[in-house]
């Protein structure tokens, strides 16, 4: 609640700097507005005007077809996402300009061309059509953030191979299940990454993976090469990247394809069950990220656009990859974490490579905080001239500071809001039209369409909690869950009928501005990164000592919220702060160890209902020594308290 209280008490303003908006793409809250109206009251001009700044083999005959719950958009229109990213750019006048500005953990650099990113792209694509790869197939991704992964993520766009990216930190496990959901025939993954001065084994990973013929789909297993660590070699099945490209031709045309064809898969957590493949499609899909590239980060030619993001993650695919991309833009792109060697590295790097846009994740801001303002005082920042947050709300003591430390208090800050379902930002304040607001993430976008309802979906007035629903169909929302299109309708369009299901809380307030206050299901926010808490539960189960266990989520300072399980054991197993910790990084080495709890109470007994159902709340009271419970430190047998509080749930 204290999130809630904190952002209800928030009344401060921060008008667009006036030298800001006179360069801004959106000058005036009035342009924002005629925009925004026409987008929904003309949907039909407005997007085939936004649309055709990009590449089209074939033009759409209609804008859109909309069957609930199915959207086609561009419908009959051909597309490359990889010809509207890379070749569009690789002549003429942006041919020598920089795609992406790598620097690696250990601090070796690359400088890659959008010219020298067609030949890689075009080479790969060769590749993995020499395997016999073809339009619908699926290629699992699990890579360290090297220019390799992007490329062969454009190379499988380009022949309208569909990839799915797993973030570099999942375990074994993880891949396992994602490989095999997507039933991939290839895996690109590398020998190893830098994280922190270690190497993460990658390929140690994959071959777990797919030991004893787990994935049973998988052909091939092609490996780049980016630390030379030792590695398990499977002749009949691994190729080293450098070896496959030897001599292969870097002439490859992008196939021209139909706008609704899969671009990728990206595994999320939902409040139940396994992670869910969310399916974007191409067309849409692009328009939504080039035109929130544009219009959300106001990019210029010249701007050099920082988004830490890893690209494993949705915030990667859309603001490293494909919406940067496609504005022909500069990315700085960095391998490792932001503490190596010192606080001070993500600050030498926007000085060396005078970053202009920094995109970011509060948590990240939160930790800085804490180490102190001397770490960037140590460096020129005076490139900045745009924030960006995404990922969870931001407090705005958060604000405040990364608005005057890192943006020297000139430089407006985006806040915006969006989902890996969404694919796209869906509300974010234009920086030089709408005024900021720290803690609110704003306005919506164009075409977007959110709305705030009780449960029944009755619209609730201004400053009234709500769940967060949109609408409308708009161009970059995802078009199923893969293989799974009944879930798709019931996770998100049978709670509320006729509306997308956001999973959030939010209210707007008197001038229509959102102000997100956090999941309302079982999905937790740690550092940004999603985790059903129903996956850590069954994880924890799948231990050989657990009975039965309840994870929720509980306010962190700095990682915004952390998880909390509450852990019965078998039989009469011995509770010890061993098993705690053996525990701990079970769920580790299981998941990823992003997904580690951060406490583990063991407990006699899990308070339930009547029916049976986990009391939940009365958890998170206990999880964070709620004073009315008295103190409950000690208390092995949660039940008791839960026949007292039985009345609330
Ligand atoms: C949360 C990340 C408040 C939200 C792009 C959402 C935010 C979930 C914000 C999606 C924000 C994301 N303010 N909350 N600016 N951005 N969220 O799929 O709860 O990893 O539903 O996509 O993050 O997380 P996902």
């Amino acid at each position: 609640m204290t999130q809630i209280e904190n952002v209800m008490r928030e009344g401060r303003v921060f008008p667009p700097p006036p030298e800001f908006s006179a360069r801004a793409r959106v000058k005036s809250i009035e342009e924002y507005q005629q925009l925004y109206r026409e987008s929904l009251d003309q949907p039909e001009q407005f997007w085939s005007r936004m649309a055709s700044e990009l590449h089209w083999f074939t033009p759409w005959q209609q804008v859109l077809v909309w069957n609930e719950p199915h959207a086609q958009w561009f419908v009959g229109g051909k597309i490359n996402a990889a010809y509207n990213c890379v070749d569009r750019h690789a002549e003429g006048p942006n041919a020598d300009k920089a795609a992406f500005l790598w620097e690696g953990e250990p601090g070796d650099t690359r400088r890659v061309t959008y010219r020298e990113l067609k030949t890689e792209v075009s080479k790969f694509a060769n590749v993995l059509k020499g395997l016999g790869l073809q339009a619908g197939d699926r290629v699992a991704i699990y890579m360290p953030l090297v220019p390799e992964l992007a490329i062969a993520m454009l190379a499988c766009a380009r022949l309208g191979v569909v990839h799915t990216v797993i973030f570099g930190g999942f375990s074994a496990e993880a891949i396992r299940e994602r490989v095999n959901d997507a039933r991939a025939r290839v895996v690109i993954t590398a020998d190893g990454g830098w994280r922190r001065g270690a190497i993460i084994p990658l390929k140690a990973n994959v071959d777990d993976a797919l030991a004893d013929g787990a994935c049973p789909s998988v052909e091939k297993v092609i490996v780049y090469r980016r630390c030379g660590n030792t590695i398990g070699w499977q002749e009949e099945r691994d190729l080293w990247w450098h070896d496959a490209i030897a001599g292969v031709s870097d002439d490859c045309p992008a196939v021209p394809l139909d706008s609704e064809h899969p671009l990728y898969i990206l595994y999320t957590s939902g409040s139940t069950g396994k992670p869910k493949g969310v399916l974007h499609t191409t067309g849409g899909y692009l328009v939504g990220v080039y035109l929130t590239s544009k219009y959300v980060f106001d990019l210029r030619e010249d701007d050099i656009f920082w988004c830490t993001a890893d690209i494993g993650w949705v915030t990667g695919h859309s603001y490293v990859v494909y919406g940067l991309l496609a504005n022909g833009a500069t990315n700085v792109m960095y391998e490792g974490a932001p503490q190596h060697p010192d606080f001070g590295r993500w600050w030498s790097i926007v000085e060396k490579y005078k970053v202009s846009i920094l995109y970011t994740a509060p948590t990240a801001i939160r930790t800085f905080i804490r180490q102190g303002e001397s770490w960037p005082a140590k460096y020129d920042l005076s490139s900045l001239r745009l924030l960006g947050t995404v990922g969870e709300p931001i407090n705005p003591e958060a604000w405040i500071w990364y608005h005057r430390v890192i943006g020297g208090g000139r430089c407006p800050i985006v806040d915006t809001w969006w989902q890996t379902e969404t694919g796209a930002i869906m509300i974010a304040s234009l920086p030089g039209a709408v005024p900021q607001k720290p803690g609110s993430a704003g306005r919506p976008f164009f075409g977007v369409s959110p709305k705030v309802v009780d449960r029944d979906g009755n619209p609730q007035g201004p400053n009234q909690g709500g769940f967060l629903v949109i609408d409308r169909p708009w161009p970059s929302m995802l078009r199923t869950l893969f293989g799974d299109d009944e879930r798709y309708r019931a996770q998100y369009w049978s709670q509320i009928p006729h509306v997308y299901f956001t999973g959030d809380g939010a209210r707007y307030d008197e001038d229509g501005d959102f102000w997100l206050m956090g999941r309302i299901d079982d999905v937790v926010n740690v550092s940004g990164h999603r985790l059903g808490t129903a996956e850590v539960e069954s994880t924890l189960v799948s231990h050989p000592l657990v009975a039965e266990s309840a994870v929720i989520g509980r306010p962190d300072e700095i990682t915004g919220e952390a998880l909390v399980a509450f852990v019965t054991l078998k039989g009469n197993v011995e509770k010890s702060a061993e098993l705690r910790l053996e525990l701990i990084e079970f769920v580790g080495e299981q998941i990823g160890k992003f997904a580690r709890p951060q406490e583990i109470r063991f407990t006699d007994a899990l308070p339930k209902t009547r029916s049976g159902k986990i009391m939940r709340r009365l958890l998170r009271k206990v999880a964070t020594n709620d004073p009315s419970l008295g103190d409950t430190t000690t208390l092995e047998d949660i039940s008791v308290l839960a026949r007292l509080q039985e009345e609330e749930e």
